[in-house]
């Protein structure tokens, strides 16, 4: 079943909250709704909003939004160390996690209280605390809008790397995402080697699962601002990978600066943006309605009223700071549209 409507703002579908409108925008469930949307009258402008906590509109949408709405969770297959489950696009991914937590089934702990659904979580490999979506995603089934056909792509074929997949890249524009396939397990499998994650788990007596996801929402709710009180798209920047000089010569300068070796490529190594934006001295910062988390700096935030532009024009001066500062390019995770 779809539901469209027509001039629609869209203040309560972006977490940034800013105030654009939309002209049409059309829930969604099944494959044969999307069939009947473009067979019918093939949109020329479309693009997927699902919970939209990582879009940023900067001016009125003159095209369609699609957003899946179907939120099933079924499993497809078990034995006695894992259990194999499909869950439709618009389910909320912290729902999922809790589900998976209540039924002792390892894999998503880390990624608790991530805002995002579950359709969103392959596009941009959503990740934290040491784990990725790519983990546990098997399979992510799409519809292709070229000829209306349902795929299934294994987790091998989605060019999954740190925020990216083949989602933003080959099949951006073609793919919507019905549902994902996930393998989680029985086994313990805990992933305590980030930050303060350990400490945190520590506190609570240990490592169980339900002790894991509490230390994850303990430290995110610590860092990070609820997109209800203060509207956000979490991480705004990507953090930035660059080649091992580059990072060696901002170690000889300030030998405390976090950085992170990447699996398989000795020659580059990533770096903490918030850390850049917060030593440029960026933390807190306030540009009318909008500023730099005072608590992250990593993320933007709207005080109250901002519009995109807004947002756009203090990313942008973010990235020349840190540019002249430390020699080093960030560009936003977020999708600008
Ligand atoms: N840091 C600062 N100042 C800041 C922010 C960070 O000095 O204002 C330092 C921290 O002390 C730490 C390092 O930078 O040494 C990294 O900070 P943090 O652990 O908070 O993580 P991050 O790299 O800034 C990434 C993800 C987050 C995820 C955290 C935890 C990206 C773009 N962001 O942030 O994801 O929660 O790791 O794993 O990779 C999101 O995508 O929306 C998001 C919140």
């Amino acid at each position: 079943m779809k539901r469209i409507y027509n001039d629609i703002n869209l203040a309560e579908r972006n977490s940034f909250g800013v105030v654009q409108r939309a002209k049409t925008l059309i829930e969604f469930e099944t494959a044969d709704d999307l069939r009947e949307i473009f067979s019918e009258q093939r949109p020329d402008k479309w693009y997927v909003l699902g919970e939209g906590n990582n879009t940023l509109f900067t001016r009125d949408w003159d095209g369609v939004l699609l957003t899946p709405v179907a939120r099933g969770v079924s499993v497809i297959d078990e034995d006695d160390d894992s259990m194999s489950l499909r869950v439709e696009a618009g389910a909320n991914w912290d729902e999922l996690v809790e589900w998976c937590v209540e039924r002792g089934l390892w894999g998503m702990e880390n990624l608790s209280l991530i805002p995002s659904s579950v359709g969103a979580a392959p596009v941009q490999n959503i990740g934290a605390y040491g784990a990725e979506a790519k983990d546990v995603i098997t399979v992510v089934e799409y519809f292709d809008t070229r000829d209306l056909s349902v795929v299934r792509l294994d987790r091998e074929a989605c060019s999954f790397a740190y925020r990216e997949s083949i989602f933003k890249h080959e099949l951006k524009g073609v793919a919507i995402i019905l549902a994902v396939e996930f393998k989680l397990s029985k086994t313990p499998r805990p992933n305590l080697g980030y930050g303060d994650v350990i400490g945190e788990v520590e506190a609570r007596g240990g490592a169980t699962l339900r002790n894991i996801r509490d230390a994850v929402c303990a430290i995110r709710s610590r860092k990070l601002p609820d997109t209800k009180v203060l509207g956000n798209a979490g991480s705004f920047f990507k953090n930035p990978i660059v080649d091992v000089a580059v990072a060696d010569r901002l170690t000889a300068e300030y030998p405390e600066m976090p950085r992170y070796a990447l699996p398989n490529d000795m020659a580059h190594v990533k770096l903490a943006a918030g850390w850049l934006i917060d030593k440029a001295g960026l933390k807190g910062y306030r540009e009318g309605n909008v500023g730099v988390h005072d608590r992250q700096a990593l993320v933007l935030v709207n005080h109250g009223g901002a519009t995109g532009s807004e947002v756009i024009a203090l990313s942008q001066r973010v990235c020349r700071e840190v540019k002249s500062r430390f020699g080093v390019d960030i560009v936003p995770e977020v999708n600008i549209l």
